[in-house]
């Protein structure tokens, strides 16, 4: 798994940014668009999200 990969390209916001947004406790798309502004523009990115957070949360 590569934590360089853009996982929300509106925004440029990496894998590795999203996975430590999680786990500093946003375990929701919403919290971590908070966190992150990953997922804020236009949505394409939320399927992407959601993978990552079973993927950290299990
Ligand atoms: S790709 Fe993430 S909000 Fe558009």
């Amino acid at each position: 798994m590569d934590n360089e990969e853009i996982i929300c390209n509106c925004m440029q916001i990496t894998r590795g940014e999203i996975i430590e947004a999680i786990k500093a406790g946003n375990l929701t798309i919403e919290e971590i668009g908070d966190e992150t502004e990953a997922g804020t523009v236009c949505g394409s990115c939320h399927d992407e999200l959601e993978d990552i957070i079973k993927e950290v949360v299990g």
